[in-house]
């Protein structure tokens, strides 16, 4: 399974980059405004000269016409461009259209295997499931994930399932056993799954025993 992480943050992008541990990232309209007003063109070109590898960004438009042209501009940016598109009629329309123009999609705020299942029959190059929300609410999140990838593995459908809204590093364990292709990722959470107070508690005790024996 992949990492990806689901950031507009470019300071948090360059030092996962530099970590060698992230092969894409994702960003929608929240993440993208909680970093402030600024050129959107010139951040997402930052972020691929940083991360060689599929970079999500999400087209806004209510129907399918607009959502094409959106797609057509956000994709002429950079070849790693991949266009968010959240399940609806007209996003489906359009990623169906996308997919016979070779446009990378990421078919986004997918709460259900059926609307999944409809985004691969789509063309869409990813799907992304919504983890955490569905738990938020009550529901087996990852159930969706684990049930999307046995429909695409017993259909042989080319489509990634990318793990979204993951909360915590279980559920990136949750997401590899459920065959995920991707887990997308915050920032904070890359950290945690880095960090072990054993590991910390270990360093500490090399490094006492070691000052020991330079003493001696
Ligand atoms: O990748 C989708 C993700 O950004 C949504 O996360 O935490 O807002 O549900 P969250």
């Amino acid at each position: 399974m992949r990492i990806f992480l689901d950031t507009a943050n470019i300071e948090h992008i360059r030092h996962a980059a530099g970590l060698g541990v992230i092969s894409g990232v994702t960003t929608n309209p929240t993440l993208v405004a909680r970093e402030g007003a600024g050129d959107l063109k010139a951040a997402i070109l930052e972020i691929c000269s940083m991360v060689h590898g599929p970079i999500s960004v999400e087209a806004l438009s209510p129907d399918a016409d607009g959502i094409k042209q959106e797609a057509r501009e956000l994709a002429s940016w950079h070849k790693n461009v991949v266009v968010k598109i959240p399940i609806s009629e007209a996003g489906l329309e359009a990623i169906s259209v996308l997919s016979r123009e070779n446009i990378k999609t990421n078919l986004t705020l997918c709460f259900s295997a059926n609307q999944a299942l409809l985004g691969a029959l789509a063309g869409a190059t990813y799907v992304s499931p919504f983890v955490g929300r569905l738990d938020d609410i009550g529901h087996h999140g990852m159930g969706v994930v684990a049930d999307t990838v046995g429909i695409y593995n017993y259909y042989k459908l080319p489509t990634q399932v990318i793990a979204a809204s993951l909360r915590h590093p279980l559920h990136t364990i949750e997401a590899a056993k459920a065959g995920a292709h991707i887990a997308t990722i915050p920032y904070s959470m890359l950290m945690q799954m880095i960090r072990h107070p054993l590991t910390d508690i270990g360093i500490a005790r090399f490094a006492e025993d070691w000052k020991k024996v330079a003493k001696q």
